[in-house]
């Protein structure tokens, strides 16, 4: 049986401008393209699962503007249930974009609508956390929205994915109750205190998790993998060597696909294994609800380079 997904968290709509390098501070550069997309870690994780066969409900807050109508309807064509989306009296989200000509980019998020999600909004849908399968969060909401949600789900047995981005403290009581923790570096870094430049800082700091009663760290690395640290050990998966483009959303697309691949009972290594490759694939298109793979692309995808990381 499928588990349904549950996603709390930010809809943004994505301004972005593709330039050969990122501006120094006080430097202007001219750009060469600018382009919109829908965006927002939320909105995008919701995407990703969907694309990749998941039962998925997003709850979040959008503004009564065109931006938002737009929003709603890209989460609707992908068959995301937005029956729990709120349109406030508040602008819609929205994240200025830099893209290099390495495909990095650089985010600021104005969170906008996304802020009002308030902790009366959870309490409300308590019924709807406690039978999800699976729950989905980021931070680009109100920590204490994120808190409260995960207090819910934690007593009721969900599934609880948490993407700490961007990066903020968080309460170790409240780390404790996720089943997996999926920072990038820098997050990790600012969870634990320690510096995560190379592996052994990496390992030493989800050490510092780990003593602090975290459950399963998934670490993703880009291009260098992701790695799992939990109570008994760790373990690596591989990336997948493909053309950048636009590295946006890339971590949307792991999460996404871990979230659909837990929801169908997947063991966790076929589940990371599949997550690696949506997250490969959203890089070689530019944008970010625009570059998530679907389940065709997927499956031919890992069909063309599974041996590729059995030899990694
Ligand atoms: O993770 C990528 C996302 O971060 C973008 O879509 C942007 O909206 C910001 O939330």
């Amino acid at each position: 049986m499928k588990l349904k997904i549950l996603v709390i968290g930010s809809i943004n709509y994505d301004l972005v401008v593709f330039t050969s390098r990122h501006p120094a501070p006080g430097e202007t550069i001219i750009g060469s393209l600018f382009q919109t997309f829908p965006g927002g870690k939320g909105a995008n994780q919701a995407v990703a699962s969907a694309r990749l066969g998941g039962d998925v409900q997003m709850v979040g807050n959008i503004g009564q503007d065109g931006f938002g109508e737009e929003l709603l309807d890209n989460l609707r064509i992908n068959q995301v249930d937005t029956t729990l989306i709120q349109q406030v009296n508040k602008s819609t989200g929205t994240a200025l974009i830099t893209v290099n000509a390495d495909g990095q980019n650089s985010i600021v998020v104005v969170p906008g609508a996304n802020a009002t999600l308030g902790k009366e909004d959870i309490q409300a849908l308590r019924k709807t956390i406690q039978s999800a399968g699976v729950l989905v969060l980021q931070l680009e909401i109100p920590l204490e929205v994120v808190m409260q949600a995960i207090d819910i789900a934690y007593a009721a047995g969900v599934i609880i994915l948490l993407n700490p981005a961007p990066a903020m403290s968080i309460p170790p009581e409240t780390l404790k109750k996720v089943s997996y923790l999926i920072p990038n570096e820098s997050e990790l870094a600012l969870l634990s205190g320690l510096p995560t430049d190379d592996l052994e800082g990496c390992r030493r700091a989800a050490q510092v998790l780990l003593s602090r009663g975290c459950n399963q760290i998934i670490l993703t690395r880009g291009d260098q993998g992701a790695f799992v640290f939990n109570q008994t050990g760790e373990f690596f998966v591989p990336s997948f060597k493909v053309p950048v483009v636009d590295t946006t959303a890339a971590g949307d697309a792991f999460i996404g696909g871990l979230a659909a691949a837990l929801a169908e009972d997947m063991d966790l290594q076929n589940a990371l294994l599949r997550a690696s490759a949506a997250g490969a694939l959203a890089v070689t298109k530019a944008g970010a609800q625009t570059s998530l793979p679907d389940i065709t692309e997927l499956d031919d995808f890992l069909k063309k380079h599974k041996q590729e990381v059995k030899s990694q």
